[in-house]
């Protein structure tokens, strides 16, 4: 599925009196790696690369991005093009199958995923379960690991796709009905119904609320996801990677990846922006006392919603979201005071050196709080709302590991620890 091309070229590594030669191979934008899955055989050493900042952990052809260009592509479609003119049901198909479906086969899998759009009964109970202090994320993720045992079937990693098929359109439907009544639980709500007739958000946007949704905030909601879909190897989708690579199940391993965005480093963020925000409107708005903090390294507080791993130059999704917020809250009316605060923010970060020298800038997660907060959506379900577009990325990057047979996900380390030492008994302690 996902091809990589050996070049002529080799790599050479001194290690004293030993030289290692290892391939270099090319990924079809050209971007160039060394493979040194035999170093250790041929010299005993491993590479120490923390948070895998210059490590490819795959090879892939699901998702293509340059941080340096500012470009994001998926199976080769701009973001830009996809967020404009595709639904988020034609683009999970894409990510997740490799092409654009026909009429009929986005018909077809709709039509499946339609048939998932009531999880079962017994995951109302749990989420009742759960105290008020229960996250959305955590509650999430335990009620998708959950659905395992209604489905027992997923346990066997060797049944074959079309069972697999299955799997993958009942987590498209049960995830937003889930987030829906995660929602409902936490505002005192009844269970809402799903309705088959509606479209993919809009559906998830009805359960949720449990009235009708303004056609502006569907399709604010279409594009988001969108935005959201896949992002190559980062924090979750490596997670929902590492859990299936050791032949679990796929409801276990998206659990473990909606585990992995809850972190405020990852999809934690779009939370994080609007309690920052929140948190600069109630000391009195002072944009440059908190970009003062940001940059002083004895204070802890970090700019949410800026800087990217990747992105060194800005973030295309940024862009996209920065024009929809702007579409929505002009849509809807909304003055919002928290969205000039950002503007101000960000528009003094951008002119400060400290920033621009260390290359950060706003990511999509700077924007989609704010249009989040303008659709009535709580703080504590922005990350859901961002699972929720995730899960076509996680599904695909799970399918094309097991497609490729990619082996057990095992780093290695560097032992720091004592060196042997004798064991003292208790009586001598
Ligand atoms: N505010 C202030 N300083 C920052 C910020 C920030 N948001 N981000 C990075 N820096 C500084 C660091 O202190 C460091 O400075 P130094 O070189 O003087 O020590 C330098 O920029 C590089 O930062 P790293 O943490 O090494 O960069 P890394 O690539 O590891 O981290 C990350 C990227 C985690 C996104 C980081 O920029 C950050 O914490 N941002 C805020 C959280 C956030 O918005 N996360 C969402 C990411 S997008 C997503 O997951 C969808």
């Amino acid at each position: 599925m996902s091809q990589i091309a050996e070049l002529n070229e080799t790599a050479e590594l001194k290690l004293g009196d030993i030289t290692v030669e290892f391939p270099v191979i090319t990924g079809s934008e050209n971007e160039k790696g060394i493979d040194i899955s035999s170093l250790r055989g041929k010299s005993g050493y491993i590479t120490l690369d923390l948070g895998y900042k210059n490590t490819g952990s795959c090879t892939s052809a699901i998702t293509f991005l340059d941080g340096e260009l500012g470009i994001l592509r998926h199976r080769g479609y701009s973001i830009e093009d996809l967020a404009d003119k595709a639904s988020f049901i034609e683009v999970a198909f894409l990510v997740i199958y490799g092409e654009l479906p026909t009429k009929d086969q986005l018909a077809e899998f709709e039509a499946g995923i339609k048939e998932y759009l009531m999880p079962p009964a017994g995951i109302q109970q749990m989420l009742k379960a759960f105290p008020s202090t229960g996250h959305p994320m955590g509650m999430l993720s335990s009620a998708i690991c959950a659905l395992h045992a209604w489905y027992p079937e997923s346990l066997n990693a060797y049944r074959p796709e079309d069972q697999k098929a299955l799997t993958y359109r009942r987590l498209l439907g049960f995830l937003p009905a889930i987030s829906a009544w995660i929602y409902c639980v936490q505002n005192g709500q009844d269970f809402t119904k799903a309705d088959a007739s509606l479209d993919y958000s809009e559906n998830f946007m009805k359960m949720m609320f449990n009235k009708d949704v303004a056609p502006a905030v569907v399709s604010a909601i279409n594009k988001l996801l969108i935005l959201h879909v896949d992002h190559e190897q980062n924090c979750s989708a490596s997670t929902v990677r590492m859990v299936g690579s050791s032949h679990a199940n796929l409801y276990a391993s998206i659990s473990a990846g909606i585990d992995a965005l809850w972190g405020p480093l990852h999809g934690g963020a779009n939370q994080k922006v609007i309690e920052m925000l929140e948190a600069i409107k109630a000391d009195g708005g002072d944009a440059d006392k908190w970009l003062a903090k940001a940059k002083d390294k004895d204070d802890p507080f970090r700019l949410m919603g800026f800087g990217h791993r990747v992105y060194k130059n800005f973030d295309p999704r940024a862009r996209i979201i920065k024009k929809a917020a702007d579409e929505v809250l002009n849509n809807l009316g909304i003055v919002d005071p928290v969205l000039e605060i950002a503007k101000a923010l960000e528009s003094k970060a951008l002119a400060d050196p400290y920033f621009a020298e260390r290359k950060l800038y706003p990511n999509v997660d700077f924007y989609s709080g704010i249009i989040y907060r303008a659709l009535g959506i709580p703080t504590e379900m922005f990350t859901v709302m961002f699972a929720i577009g995730r899960l076509p990325g996680w599904i695909a990057q799970w399918r094309e590991m097991r497609i490729d047979g990619d082996p057990i996900g095992r780093p290695r380390q560097i032992y720091t620890g004592y060196p042997p030492r004798d064991f003292v008994a208790m009586e001598n302690r």
